[in-house]
């Protein structure tokens, strides 16, 4: 489970009894459901604040009315602002120069990354490589931030966080230590050890048991981002690995196609609202199946593009294989992840 740190500079400091209608019992109801600031509020829909806080839909449209003026968020804004907000988007490198050529710099916050390909073909191995580089110094590629891991396959292996931390360059291993204020060299075992445990300190992990678990843990997501948010270590990177497998597994059969992609289309909704709210990126992996097509040949393609929004970029490479490539005894696939990245 989770672990929190309430009190570390949530923006939980709204006073939401301020706002009409909210007096303490639904001030109490909002901040069960995880709606703790103006802003969550702001860019919440009456259906979604009146279902989760039970309150009707029509105090729900008023209060959310109230929030956006409160966080002043919902009008224009000149492209000026915009430019100023994008500004602040970080991207995070792979450590592979081709990849972080083709994604313009690495994955950005504030952005869906999408990695898919075929089974065994690394996808949960870049996700844990992520995990790590989205901790280092950003004059080495990283954003200085924690993790949160959704993981609903159980395939998270610390063993393997531990792999790629003794891995990176000793240069980085070196850089990484001072940041962290940690003492000794990357030489020495219990050094090392030290470095492993900080980073595995850093990686939030929950286990999804379904669909639906996943969606709840997407918002516990979005609560503990914002208890890190002002702290040392905010949260730069949320991995979901899988994003489809319990959607694929429930939802079986075209019948149930369409309530599949609208549970999904506000999972990722979710997920981006994070992005948005924290400037944290999000990684999310896809098993894509080969799919026979009229000329009878096979081929394999993204079992969630329907949902994306407006994909910006979408880049194939083999070159991604070398992502998971920290450590020794890595066995090459014959076909390597694919990613593609989109922001709502
Ligand atoms: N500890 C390890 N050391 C070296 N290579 C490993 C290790 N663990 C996994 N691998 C490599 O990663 C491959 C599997 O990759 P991974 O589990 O990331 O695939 P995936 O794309 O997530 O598959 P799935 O779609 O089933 O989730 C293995 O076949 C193996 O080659
Ligand atoms: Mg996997």
């Amino acid at each position: 489970m989770y672990e929190t740190e309430k009190g570390r500079g949530t923006m939980a400091d709204d006073d939401l009894e301020t706002l009409p209608g909210v007096g303490p019992a639904t001030a109490d109801k909002l901040i069960d459901a995880g709606y703790e600031s103006y802003q969550s509020i702001a860019v919440a829909s009456p259906g979604e604040l009146s279902n989760t806080a039970d309150i009707g839909s029509s105090t729900a449209a008023d209060i959310i009315n109230a929030a956006r003026d409160a966080a002043d968020v919902g009008g224009f804004e000149t492209g000026a602002t915009v430019l100023e907000r994008r500004e602040t988007i970080g991207k995070l490198s792979w450590q592979i120069d081709e990849v972080d050529d083709l994604l313009g710099g690495g994955i950005e916050t504030q952005s869906i990354t999408e990695v898919y390909g075929e089974f065994g073909a690394g996808k949960s191995q870049v996700t844990h490589q992520m995990a790590v580089n989205v901790q280092l110094p950003p004059e080495h590629g990283g954003l200085r931030g924690s993790c949160i891991f959704i993981d609903t396959e159980d395939t998270f292996r610390p063993e393997r966080i531990d792999d790629m931390v003794r891995g990176l360059d000793d240069e980085i291993l070196e850089a990484t230590l001072e940041d962290r204020g940690m003492e000794g060299s990357i030489d020495d075992d219990e050094t090392m050890e030290a470095l492993v445990g900080d980073f595995l300190d850093r990686i939030h992990v929950a286990k999804a048991f379904n669909s639906n678990h996943q969606i709840l843990l997407a918002e516990k997501a979005k609560e503990l981002a914002g208890e890190h948010e002002e702290s040392e270590w905010p949260v730069r990177m949320v991995c979901v690995d899988s994003l489809t497998a319990h959607f694929r597994a429930e939802y079986v059969g075209r019948g149930e196609l369409a309530e599949r992609q609208q549970k999904l289309n506000k999972h990722l909704h979710d997920l981006m609202r994070i992005g948005d709210l924290f400037n944290t990126s999000i990684l999310v992996t896809n098993q894509v199946a080969p799919t026979p097509i009229r000329t009878s040949a096979i081929q394999p393609s993204p079992s969630v593009a329907t949902s994306w929004v407006t994909p910006r970029r979408s880049v194939s490479t083999s070159a991604s294989r070398k992502a998971t490539n920290a450590s020794s005894g890595w066995s090459t696939r014959p076909t390597s992840p694919t990613v593609r990245a989109s922001c709502a």
